[in-house]
Formats: structure tokens, C-alpha cells, sequence
């Protein structure tokens, strides 16, 4: 199994990190367009193999796509991140001709690669990923709402005074401060409804919480995240190599589904060896739709954006 991280920037080097320390393949490469940067990083990682008891073989390339060819699996972060203050949607114009060029050198030389996209604008980023690659939809795969759900989770578990790992709970719609939707009514623990432990005040405070998380770490730490965002990108590797048929939430191509279509958006899906395989139906209430619809309106804007470019 082969994988490529395209980006080794803090989100592509923990991405990285993690999927070697997990063994999730036998060859993983690391590659950025700055020079030396990803063979630096690669060999850096390699060094910890002996420490951390890991066999994955990390090779670093500069910008040097042969290196990557016949890759199973391959995870974009390139692109500027955020500054505080700053939306994701303001990286549009930088961050889309990046992703494009990532793109087309990627299909060169690895046309059966599933493509996993973690840059930003993220639902924008997968759908110009859709588009430049022509990759049937299961191949293309946004990051955002695991990541998102993952916070989602952090955030219940602070208030319920409860291991993240006990909870179920997912955000749905696009990846932005405004566009995502925690569905709080359907999050349990253990089962049982959240909703059953927590007050109306605390609810309406995790979900805004949750939907600003990453603004708030890239305030706190002067650019975006990495841990979570890298942790995410290599548990979809992981439900793909190891054939998991896992639950994530995943911005993907919607024809139809939860009443949207011609648009990229996180919605339930299963993870496996085909990249995303089924898309799973919440039956949403009124309002949730709502909210969908409104959150679909935004991205949709967005990529209408990608024309004018
Ligand atoms: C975040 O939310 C990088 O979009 C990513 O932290």
C-alpha cells in the first residue's frame, strides 16, 4: 500500500506522522513544492521509526510528482493556511490555483488514487477537485466533518464530564465558522440522547462552540490547527487501506441526496477500500434542513467563485 501526503506543512506532517506510526502502508511520501522541506520532514520522521517501532518507509520528494506514482491513497493539504481573523473562505483565490496543479500531477501518475482533500476552502476545494480530476464521486473525499465531529465531540465532553470516545455525534454541511451543523438532537452517550443531560444554554454553547473551533485555535495559536486536522486526514486513510466501512462524516458529491445536488457537502457516509461507499440518510428535521439548504446557498456562492478565477 502506498500513500501520499501532498503538503508538508504542520497538517500534512502530523497527517503523515500518524499514518506511519499506525503502519497504514509500507511506503508513505511526503512532498512540497519549498525545497528541502518535505525531505527534511520526511527524514525526521524516519528517525523516530527505531523509537516508536514503526516499519513505514517515509521518502520526501520537492515538488517531484514520479515520486508519488501508483499511490493508493493520497491526502491534500497544500495551499496558505489561516491567520487569525481571517475565514477560510478568504483562501479561495490563493489556495484554488494550488489544488488544481496538485490535482492534475497527481492523476499523471496515480489515475487510481483516492484522493482525500483537506485544504481550504475545504468543500469548495473538493469540489474543484471533482472537477479537475473527473475521478468517479467515491474517489474524492473532503475532510472537514470528521474533523468537525471530532471537535464536536471535545466539546460535549467537556460539559458532560465524559470520555470523547463515548460519544456519537456528527456535524453535517460545509466546513465554515457559519456553514457546518452540529446535530445535537441526534449526538448521543453511551445511546442516550445528550440532549437528556444538558441544558439549553449549554446546548446552544457547544454547538457554537464546535462551529468555531478552528477560528479559535488559529487565534490562540496565530495559524490553523494541525494535530486534529492531520488526525482526521490519516483516520480516513485508515478506513480506506484497512477496508473499515466506518462512519465519517465527509464532504462529498451530492446527486439528490439530502435534497441537494451539483455540490460537495458533509453529509454521513461509509469509508472503505472504494473511498466513500454509501451515503447514509439522518432524516434531518425541518429546521436541520433548513440550515443544510443554507449552508449548501454559501458553498454553493463559493464555488461559483472558482469561474471567476
Ligand atoms: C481547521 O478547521 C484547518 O480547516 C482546518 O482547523
Amino acid at each position: 500500500m502506498k500513500v501520499t501526503v501532498v503538503g508538508a506543512g504542520a497538517v500534512g506532517a502530523i497527517c503523515a506522522d500518524n499514518i506511519a506510526r499506525k503502519e497504514l502502508c509500507t511506503e508513505l511520501v511526503l512532498l512540497d513544492i519549498k525545497e528541502g522541506l518535505a525531505e527534511g520532514k520526511a527524514q525526521d520522521m524516519m528517525q523516530t521509526a527505531t523509537l516508536l517501532g514503526f516499519d513505514t518507509k517515509i521518502t520526501g520528494s520537492t515538488n517531484d510528482y514520479s515520486k508519488t506514482a501508483g499511490s493508493d491513497v493520497v491526502v491534500i493539504t497544500s495551499g496558505i493556511p489561516r491567520k487569525p481573523g481571517m475565514t477560510r473562505e478568504e483562501l479561495i483565490g490563493t489556495n484554488a490555483g494550488i489544488v488544481k496543479t496538485v490535482c492534475e500531477n497527481i492523476l499523471k501518475h496515480s489515475p487510481n488514487a483516492i484522493i482525500i482533500v483537506i485544504s481550504n476552502p475545504m468543500d469548495t476545494m473538493t469540489y474543484l477537485a471533482m472537477q479537475s480530476t473527473g475521478l468517479p464521486k467515491n474517489r474524492i473525499i473532503g475532510m472537514g466533518g470528521t474533523l468537525d465531529s471530532s471537535r464536536f465531540k471535545y466539546q460535549l465532553s467537556q460539559h458532560l464530564g465524559c470520555s470523547p470516545s463515548d460519544l456519537n455525534a456528527v456535524v453535517v454541511g460545509g466546513h465554515g465558522d457559519t456553514t457546518m451543523i452540529p446535530l445535537i438532537r441526534l449526538a448521543t452517550w453511551n445511546s442516550v440522547p445528550v440532549t437528556n443531560f444538558l441544558s439549553a444554554e449549554q446546548q446552544e454553547k457547544i454547538v457554537k462552540d464546535t462551529m468555531v473551533g478552528g477560528a479559535t485555535l488559529t487565534a490562540l495559536i496565530g495559524t490553523s490547527a494541525w494535530y486534529a486536522p492531520g488526525a482526521a486526514g490519516a483516520a480516513l486513510v485508515e478506513a480506506i487501506v484497512r477496508d473499515e466501512k466506518k462512519l465519517f462524516t465527509c464532504c462529498v458529491a451530492l446527486e439528490g441526496e439530502y435534497g441537494q445536488k451539483d455540490i460537495c457537502l458533509g453529509v454521513p457516509v461509509i469509508i472503505g477500500r472504494n473511498g466513500w461507499e454509501k451515503i447514509l440518510d439522518f432524516k434531518l428535521n425541518e429546521s436541520e434542513q433548513a440550515a443544510f439548504n443554507k449552508s449548501a446557498d454559501a458553498v454553493r456562492s463559493m464555488n461559483d467563485v472558482l469561474k471567476t478565477l
